[in-house]
């Protein structure tokens, strides 16, 4: 029975992820960032917001909840398979890249999505966010770009299951392999560190005027995360494009540029669909060119387009150092969990001299 589960596997050897030895420079960096800024929807309450958000016009409620639908979208399928799938890919014995990637992978549908679905919730009344979510299922711009991101996690899960289990649909090469893998943490990394920042754009800027205080503390709370994402992603994709020769290497950075360009444009119609109600598609457009380019250089490139300055309300929204937080009513992305020891004995001798062993 084994032999013919293992049949396209013979040679396998299994062996465990072993912490005391760091398989590169990075990863157990990025492993101990992504746990200590762990939380939970369920850690920021809503309520504060519910003044406010009944003052709003019907406009700008739904440029904001339309915003939330766009974000759900694209961390949803970050979470259902951008993530795993790149875990996947990564070579079996990297264990801990893997580790790192799949609580990633759990951050994005079950915290930051959830999160998405806990403001809904909040505000807004069942068919309302029934209309919205079949609102994002309808939208061509929407479907467009996750089809742009989702089609590269796809084919490099079918190549992934071709190259594991390669009796089953004959021989991928390390060279189809490698630019597949390479153009999904492309994809990946578009969507961590450009794509998702038109829709933190709105609640930033209710953010940056002391607005909405409460959602834009869980804005804050997922940007941190997705910054780390997009640099982590960034750094494997560095390390695979650096192995490709010459000659590949400028393929796939014109290809990538031409992605980029397919995205930008697709990402531009709908920002305009959005915001141009609410008069701010303009700024939406810089903020997103800005951080279009943040994720070329977390993939190793130049800035694409132009220097421009970005909305000083929003980068004000966007500033997470200086925050002073009430830990009472909110949690704050100033907040961290608790680095915690086992107790000993001796911890409880409060009149001996603790020694540390
Ligand atoms: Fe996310
Ligand atoms: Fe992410």
């Amino acid at each position: 029975m084994l032999d013919q589960i293992n049949k396209t596997r013979s040679d396998r050897s299994y062996d465990g992820a072993n912490w005391n030895e760091h398989e590169d420079k990075f990863t157990q960096t990025f492993y101990e960032q992504n746990l200590s800024q762990f939380w939970r929807p369920e850690d920021i309450s809503l309520q504060p917001d519910l003044n406010l958000w009944a003052s709003l016009s019907p406009e700008i409620k739904l440029a904001y909840a339309q915003n939330l639908v766009v974000l759900t979208f694209l961390d949803t399928y970050q979470g259902d398979i951008g993530m795993p799938v790149v875990s996947r890919s990564i070579a079996p014995e990297y264990h801990q890249r893997k580790a790192v990637l799949n609580f990633m992978a759990a951050m994005e549908n079950a915290v930051h999505a959830k999160s998405y679905s806990n403001i809904f919730m909040t505000y807004m009344s069942n068919d309302d966010i029934e209309d919205l979510f079949a609102w994002g299922q309808d939208n061509k711009n929407m479907q467009n770009i996750l089809a742009l991101i989702v089609g590269y996690y796809e084919n490099l899960d079918r190549l992934n299951y071709k190259r594991q289990y390669q009796g089953l649909d004959g021989d991928v090469s390390d060279y189809e392999y490698n630019v597949a893998q390479w153009k999904a943490m492309v994809a990946s990394v578009f969507l961590e560190s450009c794509l998702f920042y038109s829709g933190f754009y709105y609640p930033l800027y209710f953010y940056g005027q002391g607005k909405l205080m409460q959602a834009g503390e869980i804005i804050n709370l997922i940007l941190r995360d997705e910054s780390i994402h997009g640099l982590y992603i960034g750094n494997l994709a560095m390390e695979l494009y650096r192995e490709f020769d010459e000659k590949t290497q400028k393929e796939l950075y014109e290809w990538l540029t031409t992605y980029l360009d397919e995205i930008y444009q697709e990402e531009v119609e709908l920002i305009e669909f959005i915001y141009d109600p609410v008069d701010l598609s303009h700024d939406v457009k810089i903020f997103v060119r800005y951080n279009a380019n943040k994720a070329m250089m977390n993939l190793g490139f130049d800035p694409y387009f132009e220097y421009e300055e970005v909305n000083p309300v929003v980068l004000n929204g966007l500033n997470t150092e200086t925050k002073t937080m009430d830990n009472f009513s909110m949690k704050g992305n100033g907040y961290q969990k608790m680095k915690s020891e086992s107790l000993m004995d001796n911890d409880f001798y409060f009149d001996a001299p603790r020694i540390k062993r």
